[in-house]
């Protein structure tokens, strides 16, 4: 884990990465994110939290759920709110991303929610911010994504749960690129599950320690066999131009998940999506709009989640 993120009596100073992240921490934060369900969908006001504080979503990469979900928790908790637009700033004439933040800094933000195309330049942000200054990854490359892998795991134990250990979990599509596979796994693997299942093309798959543990297959039908989860990841469709899969028509022949494929998992078996999907292709409508999708309650989880890792920093 970054040594960045924990302060020197283990409590939270930034939140950069799941990996590490000791289980009771993780734990935490998930019953905290349960308690907040209701202020975080407008069902009560707890605006005397962050009273006071400023949070500024720095995003140098695009987004609808993170961004929506982290200024909705912000202002829930009663922090300003300012909005950095990365298209119309300073960094278009060449201003570096850590000018910004100290320029932002100086105008009294204690709080920074960053996304970045670069792999660690959340926690390269952290090592130059003031000390008293708080950095969460919104996602950095594809690296880690943190409070996306607290949602999913939220979702998974509302769905199923706090014993992880009874599931059968299946990752499935293109885990090379995919910071949201690599915090979901980290979290997977913290809260004891007991079987994660990864499949998707050879090529879309890493070859180096992320999959460590788990059961890995290209069949996605044989894959599916039984499991309680199915965490479908988008295809990012620029990796077709890289020559990583041959057509979008052939991925959603051997990685698509239908309603006739969905059969193979457990009868209750859960879907999730970290969005945005790709509908035809990684997910067919039927499925992302059926009865065993999760998409939006993830969704709705995400400003929950968002609240309690906002609180646990910045609370004075
Ligand atoms: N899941 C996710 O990170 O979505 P956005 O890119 O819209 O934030």
């Amino acid at each position: 884990m970054s040594d960045a993120q924990l302060d020197g009596e283990g409590r939270l100073r930034h939140f950069l990465t799941l990996e590490g992240l000791p289980r009771d921490m993780l734990v935490r934060l998930l019953e905290r994110a349960e308690q907040l369900r209701k202020p975080a969908l407008g069902g009560a006001v707890l605006r005397d939290t962050l009273a006071g504080q400023t949070v500024c979503t720095l995003f140098f990469e695009p987004s609808t759920r993170t961004r929506s979900s982290f200024q909705l928790a912000a202002q829930r908790l009663g922090a300003d709110i300012l909005n950095f637009d990365a298209s119309t700033s300073s960094t278009t004439k060449g201003e570096t991303a850590t000018d910004t933040l100290k320029n932002l800094e100086a105008m009294g933000v204690q709080g920074f929610v960053v996304r970045h195309k670069e792999d660690g330049a959340v926690a390269a942000l952290a090592a130059a911010a003031k000390p008293d200054t708080a950095l969460i990854n919104a996602g950095d490359g594809r690296s880690a994504h943190p409070t996306q892998g607290l949602l999913d795991m939220l979702t998974l134990r509302q769905a199923k749960g706090d014993d992880f250990s009874k599931l059968k979990v299946l990752i499935v599509g293109d885990v090379r690129h995919s910071r949201v596979a690599r915090s979901d796994l980290h979290a997977l693997r913290t809260l004891g599950t007991g079987e994660i299942r990864v499949c998707g093309p050879q090529s879309l798959l890493p070859d180096d320690a992320t999959l460590a543990g788990c059961t890995v297959t290209q069949d996605f039908d044989a894959a599916l066999a039984g499991v309680d989860a199915v965490m479908m990841l988008r295809l990012q469709r620029e990796r077709m131009e890289e020559g990583l899969i041959t057509s979008l028509a052939d991925y959603h022949r051997d990685y698509g998940l239908g309603t006739e494929r969905l059969r193979r998992a457990a009868p209750d078996a859960v879907v999730l999506h970290p969005g945005p999907m790709n509908r035809g292709v990684e997910i067919d409508d039927a499925v992302a709009d059926g009865p065993q999708s999760l998409i939006l309650q993830q969704v709705g989880n995400g400003v929950a989640v968002r609240m309690a890792v906002l609180e646990a920093l910045l609370r004075r």
